[in-house]
């Protein structure tokens, strides 16, 4: 990776998050802590945005000369429209989480898919070719980490949701990427036996609802990979549940941490310091 040219004569390369609310994002402290590690002057700023101010708050980062933004809650639908270049997989996921401003052009990223991906790979399962995974959910979340794993060469991807229709919306669609099948939440049971991981990408189990599990956990295979997008609590019930099974955990905390790097490697051009970040990040939760 050359470095990025940011014009900005001497000033501070300039980076935020734009949502609503943001107040809670952990991304300012962890791109914070990663700038001046790598001895970069910029600043990342929380930006509040709310959904009638979107159009100007993307013109601003020209007029204002920010190098890039993520995007988060509820804008990353929206804010495509504004943009000027598309990158595939945004276009695909239908979503966007990073912007990069090369001189006045703007172009949309989204790196929640690609993020988990890595993580999955660097924490858990370094080769998911030829692997069986089942997916939890097909919302915005899954199609980020399914767009992504389907560039991996998976054997299959079954895709459970509660509605079911929607699963099977999302396999015909992405029918042309891989081998993917929808199905329905209730109707796992018929899937689990040959898998080898499964991915909760529902909010199910999240804090305050840390009781709840998006599935039966008898269901699980013993010794599978069983991964969770949730990372407040760090152990969801579903993700205890599959430990004592003898199952391999993996939380979402690493997706929240590779997202951020490869935003952070756009617009810099510089490798991430992922335990940088991650001490950071964890260093600013309870
Ligand atoms: P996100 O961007 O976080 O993925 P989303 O696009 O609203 O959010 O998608 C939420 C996903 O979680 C959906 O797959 C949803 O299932 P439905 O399509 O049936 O609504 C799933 N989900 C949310 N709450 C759920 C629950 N209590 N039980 C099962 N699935 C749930």
């Amino acid at each position: 990776m050359g470095e990025v040219v940011n014009d900005q004569g001497g000033l501070p390369m300039l980076l935020g998050v734009m949502g609503d609310p943001i107040i809670h994002s952990k991304s300012p402290v962890m791109h914070g802590a990663a700038l001046a590690a790598c001895g970069l002057d910029g600043k990342y700023v929380p930006l509040h945005v709310q959904a009638s101010h979107l159009k100007e708050a993307v013109q601003g980062i020209r007029a204002l000369g920010f190098r890039g933004v993520n995007v988060t809650v509820p804008h990353k639908v929206e804010v495509m429209k504004y943009l000027d270049l598309l990158d595939d997989g945004a276009k695909y996921i239908g979503a966007v989480n990073t912007i990069v401003n090369d001189n006045g052009v703007l172009t949309g990223y989204n790196t929640d898919g690609i993020g988990y991906i890595r993580s999955l790979q660097e924490e858990v399962v370094p080769h998911l070719s030829g692997k069986s995974v089942l997916v939890l959910g097909s919302g915005g979340a899954a199609r980020g980490i399914i767009y992504a794993l389907l560039q991996e060469n998976p054997g299959k991807v079954i895709v459970a949701n509660r509605t079911q229709q929607k699963a099977l919306d999302l396999a015909a669609e992405w029918a042309h990427l891989g081998n993917i099948y929808g199905c329905a939440m209730n109707n796992v049971l018929e899937y689990t036996k040959d898998i080898d991981i499964v991915i909760n990408t529902t909010s199910v189990g999240m804090f305050p609802n840390v009781e709840e599990m998006p599935i039966d956990p008898n269901l699980l295979p013993d010794g599978i990979v069983v991964s969770d997008l949730i990372y407040n609590p760090l152990k969801t019930e579903l993700l205890r549940h599959a430990e004592l099974k003898g199952c391999q955990i993996h939380n979402g905390l690493g997706m929240f941490l590779y997202q951020g790097a490869y935003a952070f490697e756009y617009w810099t051009g510089r490798s991430a310091p992922i335990d940088v970040m991650r001490t950071a990040v964890l260093g600013s939760m309870n």
